[in-house]
């Protein structure tokens, strides 16, 4: 096995302080339940962003716990990558908003465009990026502010999603914890399950748009669902594959938080029994991008992530995109 090029350094996550239960969609007049949403998912509540919580914000917010963590001070940082859907403008990147607001002034900062699989994608960027000597240090982080995307009428995505961050600090490994394998495939002719159809080039926002609810997020829930379930069925095998593992080898599966029943397919078919899978959608929703470096760091202060432990990653998300990752640490 390779030596790992980069690992993960320290951790961390922010969400909005206002958490909305099930109740609380119910009682906004949206025609569901608590009942239904918690067995067709597994969320209880997630957390909504209100005024003056920015994607920056929460993003920063993040990002300065995980370099805390990290013992990483702003000047070190060489790259800041971060994953989203939802950016606080569409010109520049938040990366570079979220750049000034930590004083990483040495810094180059992008967006990634991957959705779900936002922080996964940055992750396997930023190894790249390490190993081939232009970075020591990279910021990455996934976060979205979804909820300013979400159609609140439409009960099969508002009941799904939350706001929040998770942030990583990914630096030059010098043992043998770190990256072991990656995996990540992409399938742009499923687009139109998951997407926003207004707002881009193709169909700028229009008082048509607007009328017709085409800015916010459309989602064929049943058809994703089918999708994520093959597709991160295949990223588990791919990535175990290429770092030459087994399940067995497996201390913790973090999964992209979807559906708790998505994340329980994606364990029974890569073999791996629920007590070593990590799941907190019932506290956070779908984060999209933020979902997986939530998870790490909510494991990681519940004690459950420590020094030699492999790790298994899953993500899946709109384009489609997916992927996984192995990392010891
Ligand atoms: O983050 C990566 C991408 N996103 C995902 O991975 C999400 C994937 N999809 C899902 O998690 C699920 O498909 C949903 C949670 C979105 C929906 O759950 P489902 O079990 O696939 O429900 P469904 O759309 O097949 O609907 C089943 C029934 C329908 O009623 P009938 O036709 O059987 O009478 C729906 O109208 O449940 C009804 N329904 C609801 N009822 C109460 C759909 N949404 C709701 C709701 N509350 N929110």
């Amino acid at each position: 096995m390779k030596r790992p090029a980069a690992f993960i350094a320290g951790t961390g996550h922010a969400v909005p302080r206002r958490v909305v239960t099930n109740a609380d969609i119910a009682a906004m007049g949206v025609d569901t339940n608590d009942e239904w949403i918690i067995e067709r998912t597994g969320i209880r509540q997630r957390h909504i962003a209100g005024d003056g919580e920015t994607l920056t914000s929460i993003a920063a917010d993040a990002a300065r716990q995980a370099m805390t963590r990290a013992g990483v001070h702003p000047g070190e940082v060489d790259i800041i990558i971060l994953g989203t859907a939802s950016p606080d403008h569409l010109l520049p990147a938040t990366a570079v908003e979220v750049q000034t607001a930590l004083g990483c002034s040495r810094a180059a900062a992008f967006d990634l465009s991957a959705a779900c699989s936002g922080w996964l994608y940055s992750t396997i960027v930023a190894e790249s990026l390490i190993a081939n000597g232009t970075a020591n240090t990279v910021l990455v982080i996934g976060a979205e502010r979804l909820s300013g995307i979400v159609d609140w009428t439409d009960r099969n995505t508002c009941i799904v999603f939350g706001d929040g961050a998770g942030a990583t600090v990914m630096r030059r490994s010098e043992g043998q914890r770190g990256v072991l394998s990656h995996f990540m495939r992409s399938d742009g002719a499923l687009a139109e399950l998951l997407w926003r159809p207004a707002g881009g080039g193709v169909l700028p926002f229009s008082p048509e748009t607007f009328a017709q609810r085409q800015h916010y997020v459309h989602m064929s829930g049943r058809e994703v669902f089918k999708h994520a379930v093959r597709s991160m069925a295949e990223a588990t095998d791919r990535a175990l594959d290429a770092a030459r593992l087994t399940a067995a080898d497996v201390d913790l599966l973090i999964p992209h938080q979807a559906n708790v029943r998505i994340i329980e397919a994606t364990a029974k078919h890569a073999g791996i029994p629920m007590e070593k899978v990590f799941v907190n959608v019932d506290r956070f929703g779908n984060t999209s991008a933020a979902s997986i470096p939530i998870a790490l760091n909510d494991a990681v202060e519940q004690g459950l992530v420590k020094e030699g432990m492999t790790v298994l990653f899953a993500a899946f998300g709109a384009g489609f995109t997916w992927g996984s990752l192995v990392v010891r640490f």
